[in-house]
């Protein structure tokens, strides 16, 4: 019972080990994909938005108000997805569901700064939006680094 018991493991070891060349992989589950989902399909307007801040692309007002609007909806469904996922949570650390209120004032953080950018895009000041949108990618990374396996 004991040797069969250490073989399924060696198994599962060898499985998880062979899926991600190399690196331990946690499976993602259905409610993983769909926060993953959820968190590209808000990148095309951060992205864009992010030409125009760093001047790689031309500042046109009204497109980065309408981008500020989609983003500032596009940038909530991730967390509508924030359950522990039962078949892996990917790339979504343990601690997230440890201590929730600590995760939920992380998330809280960051609806304020894309708020903020929002309104700042509405006002179409280049200045004022590029502190907006600096802090919206300080909020990105504020989280990545606790919560999000490191790439
Ligand atoms: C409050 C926490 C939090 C904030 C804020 C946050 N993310 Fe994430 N993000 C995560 C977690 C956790 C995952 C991993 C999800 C999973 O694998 O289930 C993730 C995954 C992603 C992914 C999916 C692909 C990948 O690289 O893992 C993208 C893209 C992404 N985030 C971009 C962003 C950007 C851009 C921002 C800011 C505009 C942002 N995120 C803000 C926590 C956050």
């Amino acid at each position: 019972m004991k040797i069969k018991t250490s073989l399924i493991l060696s198994a599962t070891t060898a499985f998880a080990l062979s899926a991600c060349g190399g690196a331990p992989a946690e499976p993602k589950g259905a409610i993983s994909e769909e926060r993953t989902a959820a968190f590209k399909s808000m990148m095309p307007e951060f992205m864009s938005m992010g030409k125009m801040v760093k001047g790689e692309e031309t500042y046109v007002t009204d497109t980065f108000k309408a981008n500020a609007v989609k983003f500032a909806e596009s940038s909530k469904k991730p967390f509508e997805h924030f359950q522990s996922d039962p078949q892996g949570n990917g790339d979504a650390l343990p601690v997230i569901w440890e201590d929730e209120a600590k995760f939920k004032a992380e998330e809280e953080k960051f609806h304020a700064a894309v708020a903020k950018l929002n309104e700042a895009a509405q006002g179409g000041n280049l200045e004022t939006v590029k502190a907006a949108y600096g802090e919206v990618g300080a909020s990105c990374k504020s989280c990545h680094d606790v919560y999000r396996k490191p790439k």
